[in-house]
């Protein structure tokens, strides 16, 4: 099926909640990606830092191969051995002793945040249920975690929200122990902020957040499911921090592409889950868990040391650009979780590197947020760079004898076209 026949079918029967770039995907290998019409794609977003190995990493699509033709899908009525192996080695390379299953990111956070209303009543009482999280965080799409996130622009038309969470600025523990009472029953957090424009605390932040944690009896919950999964050079983001949580909550890349979701905890949050008082039909099925097992394996520790090595060369390269170019404000980032902040709206540069062939994202919509697969090499980033340059560099001359756009008024990239 053509294109535009696919775009048009789209447009008629699939429910209207994205904003879809004109071009319809069809191969992806490693870094590249491919549509319809043959037009070759470097993929800078990894389906939002979903595909961190790469496309049909060989690895992941010869388990789901296997798999597939033993058993796809059982209920969680029984045991099976994939999930077992997921389990496993999630607890051997974190913190946690016990896994719970899902399918998402927000259904992680669910359960994260239904552990710890139960673990909080179960050992403090009825009252304390309250959970403590930051601005311009993100946490999820359902009723429970666009409660958690505190960002109205994801509020907005659903209300009432959940009662339950108190918001505070990120990276500011004073604030945190303002708001903290006598129903405060958890701490969650994302280590980096993704979607809210890739904000890096200081160093000692979630270290605060642990001390407060323990003297005040709460639960700290680390929200891994952009940060995970070899993303910022660790297997998981806090190992950065010299700490960690009670709870972690994973997704995204955690299944090498196929939908799967988890909770972590220590043993005893964990314990205040009893059959019953959770569950999900697919959770943790055979088929998710063996893709999983896979990508786990895959992230191996060159990777993770290749991953940091391109995250710092990547950010070294837009910092140079930060300081040819005035309208950047900002390049920050750990590892390949790199946002670069425009002091202008930034989709007309996603939508120009799309016609050049590059993949990129935009987030609170002035960051340029990249998510490369942790194998790119140096040439391939060098490749985006170029790109960029030559799209600022118009930018910049276009608007020599204009002041920059600044504030929330809209660029148009439009004036450019034809010439970039
Ligand atoms: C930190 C964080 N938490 C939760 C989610 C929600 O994940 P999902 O879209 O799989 O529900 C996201 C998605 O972007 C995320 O970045």
């Amino acid at each position: 099926m053509k294109r535009d026949k696919i775009i048009e079918l789209s447009n008629k029967c699939i429910a209207n909640t994205y904003n879809r770039y004109p071009i319809t995907l069809v191969k992806g290998r490693g870094l590249k990606v491919w549509d319809s019409e043959g037009k070759e794609y470097y993929d800078f977003v990894s389906g939002i830092g979903v595909n961190n190995l790469g496309h049909c990493h060989p690895q992941v699509v010869e388990a789901i191969k296997k798999q597939v033709g033993e058993l796809i899908h059982t209920s969680n009525l029984y045991y099976t051995l994939p999930q077992v192996e997921m389990a496993k080695l999630l607890t051997k390379k974190s913190f946690a002793d016990k896994v719970f299953f899902c399918n998402s990111g927000a259904e992680a956070n669910e359960a994260a945040i239904k552990l710890a209303r139960k673990y909080s009543k179960d050992h403090y009482g009825e009252d304390r249920y309250e959970i403590i999280t930051m601005y311009q965080s993100f946490h999820g799409r359902t009723i429970a975690t666009i409660s958690a996130t505190a960002q109205e622009r994801f509020h907005k038309g659903f209300e009432p929200l959940l009662s339950g969470f108190r918001y505070v600025p990120f990276n500011d523990l004073p604030a945190v122990e303002k708001v903290i009472n006598s129903r405060t029953c958890a701490i969650m957090v994302e280590p980096i902020q993704g979607e809210g424009g890739i904000n890096v605390p200081d160093k000692d932040y979630l270290k605060g957040l642990r001390e407060i944690c323990f003297s005040k009896r709460l639960l700290l919950i680390f929200d891994e499911v952009q940060t995970g999964m070899g993303r910022t050079g660790k297997f998981f983001a806090y190992e950065y921090f010299g700490t960690s949580p009670d709870i972690m909550t994973l997704s995204k890349s955690l299944g090498g592409g196929i939908a799967i979701g988890a909770m972590l905890s220590r043993e005893e949050a964990a314990s205040s889950f009893t059959p019953g008082s959770h569950a999900s039909t697919f959770g943790g099925n055979p088929l998710a868990c063996a893709a999983g097992v896979a990508a786990m394996k895959a992230i191996d520790k060159n990777v993770l040391s290749h991953c940091k090595r391109m995250g710092d060369y990547f950010t070294r390269r837009l910092k140079k650009l930060k300081d040819k170019y005035s309208f950047i404000m900002s390049v920050r980032g750990t590892g390949l979780m790199i946002g670069l902040e425009l002091n202008f709206p930034a989709s007309g540069i996603t939508e120009e590197c799309l016609k050049r062939g590059f993949l990129i994202n935009c987030t609170m919509e002035r960051v340029l947020r990249f998510l490369p697969p942790l194998i790119i090499k140096a040439k391939e980033i060098d490749k985006l760079i170029v790109v960029l340059d030559d799209i600022f560099e118009k930018i910049k001359n276009k608007d020599s004898s204009h002041p920059l756009p600044s504030g929330s008024e809209k660029f148009s990239f439009s004036s450019l076209r034809g010439h970039v």
